[in-house]
Protein backbone atom coordinates (compact mmCIF):
# COMPACT_ATOMS: atom_id res chain seq x y z
CA UNK A 1 0.00 0.00 0.00
CA UNK A 2 1.02 3.60 -1.08
CA UNK A 3 2.20 5.44 2.19
CA UNK A 4 0.84 8.77 2.91
CA UNK A 5 1.09 11.09 5.24
CA UNK A 6 -1.46 13.91 6.41
CA UNK A 7 -1.33 17.29 8.63
CA UNK A 8 -5.26 17.19 10.54
CA UNK A 9 -5.65 20.81 11.67
CA UNK A 10 -8.12 19.23 14.55
CA UNK A 11 -10.22 21.05 16.96
CA UNK A 12 -13.54 18.95 17.89
CA UNK A 13 -14.66 15.33 17.29
CA UNK A 14 -14.78 15.86 13.68
CA UNK A 15 -11.11 15.80 13.78
CA UNK A 16 -11.78 12.50 15.19
CA UNK A 17 -13.88 11.47 12.56
CA UNK A 18 -11.54 12.64 9.91
CA UNK A 19 -8.42 10.56 11.00
CA UNK A 20 -10.62 7.90 11.57
CA UNK A 21 -11.78 7.67 7.56
CA UNK A 22 -8.34 8.50 7.06
CA UNK A 23 -7.02 5.49 8.86
CA UNK A 24 -9.43 2.98 7.81
CA UNK A 25 -8.31 3.79 3.70
CA UNK A 26 -8.17 0.36 1.94
CA UNK A 27 -6.06 1.87 -0.64
CA UNK A 28 -3.79 3.97 1.08
CA UNK A 29 -1.16 3.40 4.57
CA UNK A 30 -2.39 6.37 6.21
CA UNK A 31 -0.16 8.56 8.89
CA UNK A 32 -1.32 11.12 10.49
CA UNK A 33 0.44 14.35 11.86
CA UNK A 34 -2.38 15.79 13.99
CA UNK A 35 -1.91 19.84 15.25
CA UNK A 36 -4.64 19.63 18.32
CA UNK A 37 -6.45 22.09 20.40
CA UNK A 38 -5.49 19.71 23.21
CA UNK A 39 -4.04 16.27 23.88
CA UNK A 40 -7.16 14.53 21.94
CA UNK A 41 -6.84 10.43 23.74
CA UNK A 42 -8.50 9.52 19.97
CA UNK A 43 -6.12 11.75 17.90
CA UNK A 44 -2.99 11.05 19.97
CA UNK A 45 -3.22 7.33 19.83
CA UNK A 46 -3.08 7.66 16.07
CA UNK A 47 -0.61 10.00 15.46
CA UNK A 48 2.71 9.38 13.80
CA UNK A 49 3.44 13.08 15.86
CA UNK A 50 0.77 15.18 18.08
CA UNK A 51 1.01 18.79 18.85
CA UNK A 52 -1.10 20.43 21.09
CA UNK A 53 -1.64 24.22 19.57
CA UNK A 54 -4.37 25.15 22.19
CA UNK A 55 -4.55 28.75 20.15
CA UNK A 56 -3.90 26.91 16.78
CA UNK A 57 -2.00 29.77 15.86
CA UNK A 58 -1.62 29.60 12.08
CA UNK A 59 2.64 30.20 12.87
CA UNK A 60 2.18 27.39 15.48
CA UNK A 61 0.38 25.03 12.79
CA UNK A 62 3.02 26.01 10.56
CA UNK A 63 6.37 25.48 12.54
CA UNK A 64 4.91 21.77 13.29
CA UNK A 65 3.67 21.46 9.48
CA UNK A 66 7.65 22.26 8.84
CA UNK A 67 9.08 19.65 11.19
CA UNK A 68 7.40 17.07 9.45
CA UNK A 69 7.64 18.48 6.07
CA UNK A 70 9.28 15.78 4.26
CA UNK A 71 6.68 12.93 5.51
CA UNK A 72 3.55 15.10 4.29
CA UNK A 73 1.93 14.88 1.03
CA UNK A 74 -1.54 16.66 1.90
CA UNK A 75 -3.11 18.38 5.11
CA UNK A 76 -6.69 19.24 5.70
CA UNK A 77 -8.37 21.73 8.27
CA UNK A 78 -10.95 21.18 10.63
CA UNK A 79 -12.04 24.18 12.36
CA UNK A 80 -13.25 27.58 11.06
CA UNK A 81 -10.45 29.63 13.25
CA UNK A 82 -7.31 29.09 10.74
CA UNK A 83 -8.71 28.47 7.65
CA UNK A 84 -9.72 32.54 8.50
CA UNK A 85 -6.56 33.51 9.84
CA UNK A 86 -5.26 32.15 6.53
CA UNK A 87 -3.29 28.68 7.13
CA UNK A 88 -3.58 27.36 3.68
CA UNK A 89 -2.25 30.24 2.32
CA UNK A 90 1.00 30.45 4.74
CA UNK A 91 1.62 26.69 4.04
CA UNK A 92 1.04 26.46 0.94
CA UNK A 93 3.02 28.92 0.11
CA UNK A 94 5.75 28.41 2.56
CA UNK A 95 6.08 24.92 2.29
CA UNK A 96 4.72 24.13 -1.22
CA UNK A 97 2.30 21.32 1.34
CA UNK A 98 -1.42 20.85 -0.55
CA UNK A 99 -4.01 21.72 1.85
CA UNK A 100 -7.50 21.22 1.97
CA UNK A 101 -9.55 24.17 3.05
CA UNK A 102 -10.50 27.52 1.27
CA UNK A 103 -7.92 30.04 0.93
CA UNK A 104 -8.45 32.70 3.19
CA UNK A 105 -10.01 35.07 0.20
CA UNK A 106 -12.66 32.53 0.18
CA UNK A 107 -13.32 31.81 4.20
CA UNK A 108 -16.79 33.70 4.28
CA UNK A 109 -17.18 32.38 7.41
CA UNK A 110 -15.41 34.97 8.76
CA UNK A 111 -18.13 37.40 7.96
CA UNK A 112 -21.51 37.11 8.21
CA UNK A 113 -22.04 40.92 6.91
CA UNK A 114 -20.24 39.77 3.78
CA UNK A 115 -22.40 36.76 3.23
CA UNK A 116 -25.27 38.62 3.28
CA UNK A 117 -24.40 41.08 1.40
CA UNK A 118 -22.98 38.63 -1.70
CA UNK A 119 -26.70 36.77 -1.26
CA UNK A 120 -27.67 40.04 -1.53
CA UNK A 121 -25.91 39.96 -5.24
CA UNK A 122 -26.27 36.41 -6.45
CA UNK A 123 -29.02 34.61 -4.72
CA UNK A 124 -31.37 37.32 -2.97
CA UNK A 125 -34.23 34.81 -2.67
CA UNK A 126 -32.05 33.06 0.00
CA UNK A 127 -31.74 36.34 2.17
CA UNK A 128 -34.23 37.40 4.78
CA UNK A 129 -34.70 41.09 4.89
CA UNK A 130 -31.48 42.59 7.03
CA UNK A 131 -29.69 45.30 8.24
CA UNK A 132 -25.91 45.56 9.17
CA UNK A 133 -25.04 47.68 12.00
CA UNK A 134 -21.54 48.39 11.28
CA UNK A 135 -19.01 49.96 14.61
CA UNK A 136 -17.55 52.44 12.77
CA UNK A 137 -21.19 53.97 11.57
CA UNK A 138 -22.38 54.98 15.19
CA UNK A 139 -20.98 57.74 17.65
CA UNK A 140 -22.96 56.59 20.54
CA UNK A 141 -25.22 54.17 22.28
CA UNK A 142 -27.99 56.19 21.70
CA UNK A 143 -27.00 56.82 17.94
CA UNK A 144 -27.10 52.85 17.21
CA UNK A 145 -30.30 52.08 19.70
CA UNK A 146 -32.01 54.80 17.86
CA UNK A 147 -31.23 52.95 14.02
CA UNK A 148 -32.42 49.26 15.74
CA UNK A 149 -35.30 51.20 16.58
CA UNK A 150 -36.45 52.46 12.71
CA UNK A 151 -35.28 48.66 11.29
CA UNK A 152 -37.61 47.28 14.39
CA UNK A 153 -40.67 49.68 13.15
CA UNK A 154 -40.26 48.40 9.48
CA UNK A 155 -39.36 45.25 10.03
CA UNK A 156 -41.00 44.13 13.13
CA UNK A 157 -39.67 43.02 16.24
CA UNK A 158 -39.29 38.83 15.12
CA UNK A 159 -35.68 39.22 14.43
CA UNK A 160 -32.52 37.16 14.87
CA UNK A 161 -29.03 38.99 16.23
CA UNK A 162 -26.10 38.18 14.78
CA UNK A 163 -22.45 38.54 15.74
CA UNK A 164 -21.05 39.37 12.34
CA UNK A 165 -17.86 37.47 13.35
CA UNK A 166 -17.86 33.57 14.04
CA UNK A 167 -19.03 32.72 17.73
CA UNK A 168 -19.75 29.12 17.28
CA UNK A 169 -23.31 29.89 16.88
CA UNK A 170 -23.62 30.63 20.26
CA UNK A 171 -23.95 34.74 19.59
CA UNK A 172 -27.10 34.68 17.90
CA UNK A 173 -30.49 35.43 19.75
CA UNK A 174 -33.55 35.00 18.73
CA UNK A 175 -36.65 37.18 19.41
CA UNK A 176 -39.17 35.33 21.51
CA UNK A 177 -36.70 32.75 22.41
CA UNK A 178 -33.77 34.14 23.60
CA UNK A 179 -35.51 37.99 24.39
CA UNK A 180 -38.50 38.64 24.48
CA UNK A 181 -38.83 42.29 23.98
CA UNK A 182 -37.32 45.25 22.21
CA UNK A 183 -34.88 46.18 26.10
CA UNK A 184 -33.84 42.97 26.17
CA UNK A 185 -33.20 42.66 22.37
CA UNK A 186 -30.84 45.51 22.35
CA UNK A 187 -29.50 44.38 25.58
CA UNK A 188 -28.01 41.08 23.61
CA UNK A 189 -27.76 43.13 20.63
CA UNK A 190 -24.95 45.47 22.45
CA UNK A 191 -23.36 42.45 24.53
CA UNK A 192 -21.90 41.95 21.08
CA UNK A 193 -22.22 45.26 19.65
CA UNK A 194 -19.19 45.70 22.08
CA UNK A 195 -16.88 43.56 19.98
CA UNK A 196 -18.11 42.67 16.73
CA UNK A 197 -20.64 44.55 13.85
CA UNK A 198 -24.04 43.08 13.97
CA UNK A 199 -26.39 41.49 11.81
CA UNK A 200 -30.13 41.72 12.36
CA UNK A 201 -32.16 39.80 10.12
CA UNK A 202 -35.98 38.96 10.20
CA UNK A 203 -36.73 35.50 12.06
CA UNK A 204 -37.66 33.08 9.73
CA UNK A 205 -39.90 29.96 10.49
CA UNK A 206 -39.22 26.74 9.53
CA UNK A 207 -36.98 23.49 9.56
CA UNK A 208 -33.53 23.37 9.39
CA UNK A 209 -31.12 21.25 7.94
CA UNK A 210 -27.36 21.12 7.00
CA UNK A 211 -25.74 21.03 3.47
CA UNK A 212 -22.59 19.92 2.78
CA UNK A 213 -20.01 19.58 -0.26
CA UNK A 214 -16.95 18.83 -0.97
CA UNK A 215 -15.18 20.69 -3.74
CA UNK A 216 -11.92 20.45 -5.97
CA UNK A 217 -12.71 24.30 -7.28
CA UNK A 218 -14.10 22.82 -10.83
CA UNK A 219 -17.42 21.26 -9.32
CA UNK A 220 -19.32 20.56 -6.01
CA UNK A 221 -19.90 17.26 -4.74
CA UNK A 222 -23.17 17.18 -2.10
CA UNK A 223 -23.44 14.93 0.69
CA UNK A 224 -26.54 13.78 2.16
CA UNK A 225 -28.49 16.41 4.04
CA UNK A 226 -27.88 16.60 7.85
CA UNK A 227 -29.81 17.93 10.53
CA UNK A 228 -28.19 19.82 13.58
CA UNK A 229 -29.72 20.53 17.06
CA UNK A 230 -28.52 24.04 17.59
CA UNK A 231 -30.62 24.27 20.97
CA UNK A 232 -29.08 23.29 24.60
CA UNK A 233 -32.37 21.44 25.60
CA UNK A 234 -34.24 18.53 24.82
CA UNK A 235 -37.41 20.13 22.93
CA UNK A 236 -34.59 23.32 20.99
CA UNK A 237 -35.18 25.06 23.89
CA UNK A 238 -32.08 27.17 25.67
CA UNK A 239 -28.59 29.09 24.32
CA UNK A 240 -27.68 28.48 20.45
CA UNK A 241 -24.62 25.75 21.23
CA UNK A 242 -21.94 24.49 18.50
CA UNK A 243 -24.54 21.90 18.07
CA UNK A 244 -26.17 18.82 20.63
CA UNK A 245 -26.16 16.25 17.87
CA UNK A 246 -27.20 15.48 14.72
CA UNK A 247 -29.07 12.61 11.90
CA UNK A 248 -28.91 11.60 8.74
CA UNK A 249 -31.78 9.80 6.88
CA UNK A 250 -31.23 6.58 5.06
CA UNK A 251 -31.09 8.13 1.61
CA UNK A 252 -29.91 11.54 0.74
CA UNK A 253 -32.88 13.89 2.20
CA UNK A 254 -34.16 14.38 5.57
CA UNK A 255 -37.94 13.51 6.64
CA UNK A 256 -39.31 16.54 6.81
CA UNK A 257 -37.62 17.78 3.11
CA UNK A 258 -39.06 17.11 -0.23
CA UNK A 259 -36.92 16.19 -3.57
CA UNK A 260 -37.43 19.82 -4.67
CA UNK A 261 -36.04 21.41 -1.48
CA UNK A 262 -32.92 19.42 -2.12
CA UNK A 263 -32.81 20.57 -5.58
CA UNK A 264 -33.53 24.64 -4.70
CA UNK A 265 -30.09 24.13 -2.14
CA UNK A 266 -28.00 22.89 -4.68
CA UNK A 267 -29.25 25.64 -7.15
CA UNK A 268 -28.56 28.31 -4.72
CA UNK A 269 -25.40 26.86 -3.53
CA UNK A 270 -24.43 26.77 -7.37
CA UNK A 271 -24.97 30.31 -7.47
CA UNK A 272 -22.13 30.82 -4.94
CA UNK A 273 -19.96 28.71 -5.98
CA UNK A 274 -20.34 30.19 -9.93
CA UNK A 275 -20.64 33.32 -8.26
CA UNK A 276 -17.02 32.72 -6.32
CA UNK A 277 -15.48 30.62 -8.78
CA UNK A 278 -14.77 32.97 -11.44
CA UNK A 279 -13.46 31.24 -15.02
CA UNK A 280 -12.12 28.12 -14.61
CA UNK A 281 -11.28 25.96 -11.97
CA UNK A 282 -10.51 28.03 -8.82
CA UNK A 283 -8.32 25.59 -6.69
CA UNK A 284 -9.04 28.45 -3.26
CA UNK A 285 -12.19 27.05 -3.26
CA UNK A 286 -10.67 23.35 -2.68
CA UNK A 287 -12.13 21.91 0.52
CA UNK A 288 -15.71 22.09 2.00
CA UNK A 289 -16.09 26.07 0.87
CA UNK A 290 -19.79 25.99 1.41
CA UNK A 291 -21.22 23.92 4.49
CA UNK A 292 -24.63 26.32 4.55
CA UNK A 293 -27.41 25.83 7.16
CA UNK A 294 -30.69 26.54 5.38
CA UNK A 295 -33.67 26.98 7.28
CA UNK A 296 -36.70 25.49 5.03
CA UNK A 297 -39.58 27.97 4.61
CA UNK A 298 -43.21 28.26 3.10
CA UNK A 299 -41.45 30.91 0.78
CA UNK A 300 -38.29 27.79 0.04
CA UNK A 301 -35.10 27.45 1.63
CA UNK A 302 -33.49 30.07 3.20
CA UNK A 303 -29.45 30.40 4.21
CA UNK A 304 -28.94 31.38 7.83
CA UNK A 305 -24.91 31.02 7.57
CA UNK A 306 -22.10 29.39 5.20
CA UNK A 307 -19.39 27.96 6.81
CA UNK A 308 -16.29 27.33 5.44
CA UNK A 309 -15.15 23.56 6.55
CA UNK A 310 -16.85 20.47 7.58
CA UNK A 311 -19.77 20.87 10.34
CA UNK A 312 -19.54 19.59 13.68
CA UNK A 313 -21.42 17.40 14.48
CA UNK A 314 -22.54 16.71 11.29
CA UNK A 315 -19.83 15.64 9.28
CA UNK A 316 -19.76 12.49 12.05
CA UNK A 317 -22.52 11.30 10.17
CA UNK A 318 -21.65 10.68 6.73
CA UNK A 319 -17.55 10.03 6.78
CA UNK A 320 -18.87 6.45 8.97
CA UNK A 321 -20.95 5.44 5.98
CA UNK A 322 -19.03 7.17 2.96
CA UNK A 323 -17.98 4.04 0.84
CA UNK A 324 -15.75 6.39 -1.25
CA UNK A 325 -12.08 6.25 0.29
CA UNK A 326 -11.60 9.30 1.93
CA UNK A 327 -7.87 9.59 1.15
CA UNK A 328 -8.79 8.86 -2.66
CA UNK A 329 -11.14 11.77 -2.49
CA UNK A 330 -9.03 13.94 -1.01
CA UNK A 331 -6.37 13.65 -3.96
CA UNK A 332 -9.13 14.02 -6.29
CA UNK A 333 -10.09 17.56 -4.52
CA UNK A 334 -6.83 18.22 -4.86
CA UNK A 335 -5.90 16.80 -8.34
CA UNK A 336 -9.72 18.66 -9.77
CA UNK A 337 -11.12 15.44 -10.40
CA UNK A 338 -13.64 14.90 -7.72
CA UNK A 339 -16.03 12.24 -8.96
CA UNK A 340 -19.80 11.57 -6.61
CA UNK A 341 -19.17 10.57 -3.53
CA UNK A 342 -21.39 7.05 -2.67
CA UNK A 343 -22.83 6.91 0.88
CA UNK A 344 -24.74 3.42 2.21
CA UNK A 345 -27.60 3.88 2.37
CA UNK A 346 -28.17 3.78 6.37
CA UNK A 347 -29.14 6.56 8.91
CA UNK A 348 -26.74 7.90 11.61
CA UNK A 349 -27.55 9.63 14.64
CA UNK A 350 -24.85 11.68 16.83
CA UNK A 351 -25.19 12.69 20.32
CA UNK A 352 -22.75 14.71 21.89
CA UNK A 353 -22.02 14.70 25.73
CA UNK A 354 -20.95 17.69 27.12
CA UNK A 355 -19.28 18.96 30.29
CA UNK A 356 -21.68 20.38 33.07
CA UNK A 357 -21.30 23.50 32.70
CA UNK A 358 -21.58 23.63 28.86
CA UNK A 359 -24.67 25.72 27.63
CA UNK A 360 -25.90 26.43 30.60
CA UNK A 361 -26.74 23.36 32.24
CA UNK A 362 -25.53 24.06 35.79
CA UNK A 363 -23.80 27.30 36.71
CA UNK A 364 -21.24 26.01 38.63
CA UNK A 365 -19.24 22.68 38.41
CA UNK A 366 -15.91 22.17 41.00
CA UNK A 367 -15.71 18.60 40.89
CA UNK A 368 -13.38 16.02 38.88
CA UNK A 369 -13.86 16.11 35.04
CA UNK A 370 -12.44 12.75 34.54
CA UNK A 371 -13.94 10.30 31.95
CA UNK A 372 -13.74 6.80 30.76
CA UNK A 373 -15.25 6.03 27.58
CA UNK A 374 -14.08 2.29 28.12
CA UNK A 375 -17.46 1.33 29.00
CA UNK A 376 -18.89 2.88 25.35
CA UNK A 377 -15.82 1.12 23.47
CA UNK A 378 -17.42 -2.09 25.22
CA UNK A 379 -20.05 -1.66 22.95
CA UNK A 380 -17.80 -2.48 19.85
CA UNK A 381 -18.45 -6.21 20.67
CA UNK A 382 -21.97 -5.93 20.52
CA UNK A 383 -22.44 -3.11 17.40
CA UNK A 384 -18.80 -3.79 15.51
CA UNK A 385 -18.54 -1.01 13.56
CA UNK A 386 -22.35 0.61 14.13
CA UNK A 387 -21.46 2.59 16.56
CA UNK A 388 -18.24 5.17 16.58
CA UNK A 389 -16.91 7.13 19.16
CA UNK A 390 -14.99 10.39 18.51
CA UNK A 391 -13.65 12.50 21.29
CA UNK A 392 -13.98 16.08 20.85
CA UNK A 393 -12.93 18.62 23.97
CA UNK A 394 -11.24 16.18 25.84
CA UNK A 395 -7.56 15.37 27.00
CA UNK A 396 -5.19 12.61 28.11
CA UNK A 397 -2.77 13.75 31.05
CA UNK A 398 -0.01 11.96 32.37
CA UNK A 399 -1.53 10.07 34.65
CA UNK A 400 -3.11 7.56 31.44
CA UNK A 401 -6.61 9.10 32.34
CA UNK A 402 -8.63 11.62 30.17
CA UNK A 403 -10.64 14.22 31.22
CA UNK A 404 -13.36 16.67 29.99
CA UNK A 405 -12.43 20.08 29.00
CA UNK A 406 -15.06 23.03 28.28
CA UNK A 407 -16.40 22.19 25.28
CA UNK A 408 -18.56 19.21 24.00
CA UNK A 409 -16.72 16.51 25.34
CA UNK A 410 -17.12 13.76 23.26
CA UNK A 411 -19.69 12.28 20.87
CA UNK A 412 -21.18 8.56 19.93
CA UNK A 413 -22.22 7.92 16.50
CA UNK A 414 -25.25 5.33 15.98
CA UNK A 415 -25.51 3.82 12.63
CA UNK A 416 -28.29 1.58 11.46
CA UNK A 417 -30.97 1.11 8.54
CA UNK A 418 -33.61 3.50 10.16
CA UNK A 419 -33.21 6.49 12.94
CA UNK A 420 -34.62 4.40 15.99
CA UNK A 421 -32.30 1.85 15.71
CA UNK A 422 -29.53 4.16 14.82
CA UNK A 423 -30.41 6.54 17.68
CA UNK A 424 -31.08 3.61 20.20
CA UNK A 425 -26.91 2.93 19.80
CA UNK A 426 -26.01 6.36 19.67
CA UNK A 427 -27.73 6.78 23.13
CA UNK A 428 -26.96 2.97 24.27
CA UNK A 429 -23.21 4.52 23.79
CA UNK A 430 -23.64 7.63 25.84
CA UNK A 431 -25.18 5.85 28.67
CA UNK A 432 -21.89 3.55 28.86
CA UNK A 433 -19.84 6.57 29.41
CA UNK A 434 -18.71 6.96 33.18
CA UNK A 435 -18.21 10.65 33.73
CA UNK A 436 -19.36 14.27 34.55
CA UNK A 437 -21.11 15.21 31.65
CA UNK A 438 -24.93 15.66 30.37
CA UNK A 439 -26.44 15.88 27.10
CA UNK A 440 -29.51 16.11 25.60
CA UNK A 441 -32.36 12.71 24.70
CA UNK A 442 -34.01 14.21 21.74
CA UNK A 443 -31.28 13.94 19.00
CA UNK A 444 -33.84 12.43 16.41
CA UNK A 445 -36.32 10.66 18.57
CA UNK A 446 -39.87 10.02 16.98
CA UNK A 447 -41.43 12.88 18.23
CA UNK A 448 -39.37 15.34 17.05
CA UNK A 449 -38.89 14.21 13.93
CA UNK A 450 -42.42 14.17 13.56
CA UNK A 451 -42.90 17.65 14.82
CA UNK A 452 -40.68 18.58 12.25
CA UNK A 453 -42.36 16.73 9.52
CA UNK A 454 -45.47 18.25 10.55
CA UNK A 455 -44.24 21.66 10.82
CA UNK A 456 -43.18 21.70 7.04
CA UNK A 457 -46.68 20.33 5.80
CA UNK A 458 -48.92 23.03 8.11
CA UNK A 459 -45.78 25.75 6.19
CA UNK A 460 -46.61 24.50 2.91
CA UNK A 461 -50.07 24.27 2.92
CA UNK A 462 -50.52 27.71 4.01
CA UNK A 463 -48.43 28.66 1.61
CA UNK A 464 -49.96 27.01 -1.05
CA UNK A 465 -53.69 28.16 0.49
CA UNK A 466 -52.22 31.39 0.24
CA UNK A 467 -51.11 31.05 -3.79
CA UNK A 468 -54.42 29.83 -4.43
CA UNK A 469 -56.08 32.82 -2.75
CA UNK A 470 -54.03 35.33 -4.18
CA UNK A 471 -54.60 33.33 -7.61
CA UNK A 472 -58.27 33.39 -7.88
CA UNK A 473 -57.76 37.11 -6.69
CA UNK A 474 -56.13 37.32 -9.36
CA UNK A 475 -58.09 36.17 -11.65
CA UNK A 476 -61.16 38.41 -10.30
CA UNK A 477 -59.43 41.27 -10.96
CA UNK A 478 -58.92 40.49 -14.59
CA UNK A 479 -62.37 39.39 -15.28
CA UNK A 480 -63.24 42.41 -13.66
P1 LIG B 1 -26.22 30.79 12.74
O1 LIG B 1 -24.97 30.77 13.54
O2 LIG B 1 -26.41 32.00 11.93
O3 LIG B 1 -26.46 29.51 11.97
O4 LIG B 1 -27.40 30.78 13.83
C1 LIG B 1 -27.48 29.81 14.86
C2 LIG B 1 -28.91 29.37 15.02
O5 LIG B 1 -29.75 30.50 15.28
C3 LIG B 1 -29.50 28.76 13.76
O6 LIG B 1 -29.21 27.41 13.66
C4 LIG B 1 -30.97 29.02 13.94
O7 LIG B 1 -31.54 28.08 14.82
C5 LIG B 1 -31.00 30.37 14.63
N1 LIG B 1 -31.16 31.43 13.62
C6 LIG B 1 -30.18 32.11 12.98
N2 LIG B 1 -30.71 33.01 12.11
C7 LIG B 1 -32.04 32.89 12.19
C8 LIG B 1 -33.13 33.54 11.53
N3 LIG B 1 -32.95 34.51 10.64
N4 LIG B 1 -34.37 33.15 11.88
C9 LIG B 1 -34.60 32.18 12.80
N5 LIG B 1 -33.61 31.54 13.46
C10 LIG B 1 -32.34 31.88 13.17
N1 LIG C 1 -22.96 22.20 13.84
C1 LIG C 1 -22.70 23.56 13.64
C2 LIG C 1 -21.39 23.88 13.07
O1 LIG C 1 -20.57 23.03 12.77
O2 LIG C 1 -21.15 25.07 12.88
Amino acid sequence: MQKVGVLVVSYGARAAAVIDALKRSEEYDVRVYVADKQRNPFNAERAEAHAVIPDLSVDTILKFAERHKDALDFGIVCPEGPIIEGVRDAIEERLKIPMICPKKEFALEGSKARQRLLLAKVAPEANPEFRIFRRSEFKSVAEVKEALWRFLDEIGDDVAVKPDRPAAGKGVGVFGEHFHNREQLFEHFLSIFETSDVVVEKKLEGEESSFQAFCDGRRLEPLPETRDYKRAFDGDFGPNTGGMGSYKDAGDLLPFMEPSDREKELALVEKIFKALQGDGRNEGLIGMPFYVAFMHTADGPKILEINSRPGDPEIQNILPVMRSDFVELCFRMLEGSLQKVECERRATVVTYAAPLTYGGYRTKYTGDSKVDLSGAYKLKEKYGDDIRIYPGAMELRDDGCTYALRSRAVCVVGIADDLRAAREISLDGIRNIDGPLWNRWDVAAEWHVEKSVEKMRRLRAAASTSTSASDAAGSAARRR
